[in-house]
């Protein structure tokens, strides 16, 4: 099968190439090769090639920069728009469209979670602009548009080639331990760790599956705070280091997190805990 998978250089774009790849003809496209955002050249480019799958891994991720005029102009282009022609390019050419979301369409003040058909509330600019995007797609299927809106939270694993790939919590953490005696990290904001190569392999068989289309929550069930995350993480990697929890309005940050945000997946079989993915994770590193 033909599968167009954009910001393939991402951190998860990899991870979806390296999924793909066996036994399908895989198409890596990132920045260079096209700008999700020009609708006249993914209209004509998709048209071209005809996949009968187009996954999109591309995004604007800096969530602080949102908030700002410019970075906003970017993400409404990126997050907001570029689904919408997407979906109209999948479906002139009848292929399935793979988009992913986040846990930041939601306002984070459901203890319990959510599910795929919770009521999206955004409380900031990032979160508005991916939710925009959610619906230019959720829109096209009425006119027989086949999708897959995929929701996951606090992605980490190996980083993406591209240099606007955020580094991830773990890695950051990692670093920072290496630098001082004692890191203080917020203890809230509780949503699901999850490893972009589990996600990518659980993409995989959504895909080849008999699933419906439709909203899907994929994360590492078992929520946890950054603070909790990084206890676990100098733990299984042996790291002597402080840790200090703190509030969230410690750091004072652009952008306000939802402080809930777990992402219930009641749709699809279940991943495996966080932890044990990252200890994997740590093993590829050479950590363990
Ligand atoms: N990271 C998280 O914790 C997280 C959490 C929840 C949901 N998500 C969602 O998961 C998906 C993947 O995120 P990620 O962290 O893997 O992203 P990422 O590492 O930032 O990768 C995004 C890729 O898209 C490319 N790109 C950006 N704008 C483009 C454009 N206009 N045209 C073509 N390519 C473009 C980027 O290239 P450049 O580097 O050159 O810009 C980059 O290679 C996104 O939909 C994101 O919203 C992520």
């Amino acid at each position: 099968m033909k599968i167009l998978i954009l910001g393939a250089k991402g951190n998860l774009g990899q991870q979806l190439v390296s999924a793909f790849q066996n036994g399908n003809e895989t198409i890596a496209w990132d920045r260079e090769e096209i700008d999700i955002a020009d609708k006249t050249l993914i209209s004509k480019k998709i048209k071209e090639i005809k996949p009968a799958i187009i996954i999109n891994a591309a995004a604007f991720n800096a969530v602080d920069k949102c908030e700002e005029p410019d970075g906003l102009e970017i993400a409404k282009k990126i997050n907001s728009l570029a689904p919408g022609y997407l979906a109209q390019a999948a479906l002139a050419v009848k292929a399935t469209l793979v988009h992913f979301s986040t846990d930041y369409v939601f306002d984070g003040k459901r203890r319990a979670g959510y599910k795929e058909d919770g009521e999206p509330k955004p409380i900031n600019k990032y979160g508005e602009t991916k939710r925009a995007g959610e619906e230019e797609i959720i829109r096209l299927s009425g006119r027989g548009l086949k999708w897959y809106l995929i929701r996951t939270s606090k992605l980490f694993g190996s980083k993406g080639e591209s240099g606007a790939s955020k580094q991830s919590f773990f890695d950051l953490m990692l670093k920072l331990a290496k630098e001082k005696d004692q890191l203080e990290i917020v203890n809230e904001e509780l949503s699901c760790f999850t490893y972009t190569k589990d996600l990518a392999m659980a993409v995989r068989k959504l895909v080849d599956g008999n699933f419906g289309y439709g909203i899907y929550h994929l994360v590492n069930p078992g929520p946890a705070t950054w603070y909790q995350a990084a206890v676990e993480l100098f733990k299984q990697a042996g790291v002597s280091v402080k840790v200090v929890p703190v509030k969230s309005d410690k750091f004072s940050r652009p952008a306000k997190r939802p402080k809930y945000s777990i992402l219930l997946n009641t749709k699809f079989e279940p991943l495996r805990d966080w932890q044990e993915a990252l200890k994997e994770y740590l093993n590829n590193l050479g950590n363990l």
